[in-house]
């Protein structure tokens, strides 16, 4: 007799919120950032292997949807994210994401995963990954500009893979700067609490912001950044978003994650179509410079790329088995017979 339960073939790995939080704990949330970034860098050195397009984006007068596909030929990925800075007002968060992995040779989907806590995870081992090549050698003191949600994730993947031991916050709410100052405490860093972004910055080797406004606004004015720092800009993500004044870019040597979305998104919107970049993964394969001496300033202009989304799924595959922290979702339909999927609909009558 037929039944209406899914065979095995029907069932998809999902990773929940709640089984994410219990990966995070489980690895270590330094380890897994660590292990992450090193991930996101295996995937950037094959950087040609990958199908690569800007991401599609739905853009409305609240905030942005977006889809984040890529594909190395094997496995397949997107992610599916928004952007609503002013949900937070309504007690929403201003990001949100679901992500999907699935084998290229059948089509079949082999993981859905929670991607908003695996988004601030990848986020910041990428502005972490980056920081290792180009910040100045002896980092210590880190500057967070915006202590939204990414703000923690941010300074402990700095803390855990470039050696930051001290993080200088600043927000325009004092509450928020709060929160980060208490989720920081006991985890090996020196948190100072500011009362501007210019004082934030003051004695920072790296200086990120990561504020939300839909806007172009100046998180970051020329004379706060002094010579040899590195900027990791984060917030800056959409057309009509940005955080530095333009004269900070004509100063600094700009590298970005894959310029046709970024040249739509970044801070470098603001520029020339011919405005100079370098492209991140050819500083790790050693095809470009990276830092070139101890006054130069590096800014890394991230938008977010969907090769990092990538990366961040197989990650959380490969730990599937070992942790057993999923659930399995009745997700594809799976006739006895493939061409008999009306058939297949009579087994729940
Ligand atoms: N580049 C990437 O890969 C990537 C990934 C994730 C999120 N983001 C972007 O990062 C930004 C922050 O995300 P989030 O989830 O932390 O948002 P969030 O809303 O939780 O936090 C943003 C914080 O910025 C603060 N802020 C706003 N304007 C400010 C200003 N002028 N000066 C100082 N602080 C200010 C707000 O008070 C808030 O606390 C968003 O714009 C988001 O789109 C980028």
């Amino acid at each position: 007799m037929s039944s209406s339960l899914p065979s095995e073939k029907a069932l998809v790995p999902f990773v929940s919120v709640e089984n994410m939080m219990r990966l995070v704990h489980h690895i270590g949330i330094e380890t897994m950032l660590a292990e992450l970034a090193d991930f996101i860098e295996a995937d950037f050195l094959r950087w040609e292997r990958f199908d690569k397009t800007p991401r599609v984006a739905s853009h409305s007068r609240e905030g942005v949807i977006e889809l984040m596909p890529t594909s190395d030929g094997e496995i397949y990925s997107f992610k599916y994210v928004n952007g609503h800075p002013k949900n937070m007002a309504q007690g929403l968060q201003t990001v949100t994401a679901l992500g999907l992995l699935a084998e290229v040779s059948t089509g079949y989907p082999v993981l859905l995963t929670e991607m908003t806590l695996l988004t601030a995870l990848r986020t910041a081992a990428t502005s972490a990954m980056v920081a290792r090549r180009l910040a100045p050698k002896g980092a210590r003191t880190m500057a967070m500009i915006g202590n939204g949600a990414q703000a923690e994730f941010q300074a402990l993947a700095m803390k855990a893979v470039c050696g930051i031991d001290h993080v200088r916050l600043f927000d325009i709410d004092p509450l928020a700067t709060a929160k980060a100052a208490r989720n920081l405490a006991g985890k090996g860093l020196t948190v100072t609490s500011c009362t501007s972004s210019q004082a934030a910055t003051e004695g920072a080797q790296i200086i990120t912001t990561c504020t939300a406004d839909k806007q172009l606004a100046t998180i970051l004015t020329d004379n706060m950044i002094g010579a040899g720092v590195h900027i990791n800009a984060i917030g800056g993500d959409c057309p009509g978003k940005t955080e530095l004044h333009r004269d900070i870019l004509k100063r600094a040597d700009t590298f970005v994650e894959y310029p046709p979305q970024t040249r739509i998104e970044g801070e470098i919107q603001q520029m020339d179509p011919d405005y100079p970049v370098t492209e991140f993964w050819q500083v790790l394969t050693g095809q470009a410079e990276g830092r070139r001496d101890n006054s130069q300033i590096t800014l890394f202009d991230s938008v977010g790329f969907a090769i990092e989304d990538f990366s961040a799924l197989r990650y959380v595959r490969s730990k599937l088995d070992a942790t057993g922290l999923y659930q399995e979702l009745d997700i594809i339909a799976d006739p006895d017979d493939p061409r008999d999927l009306f058939g297949m609909l009579q087994r729940a009558k």
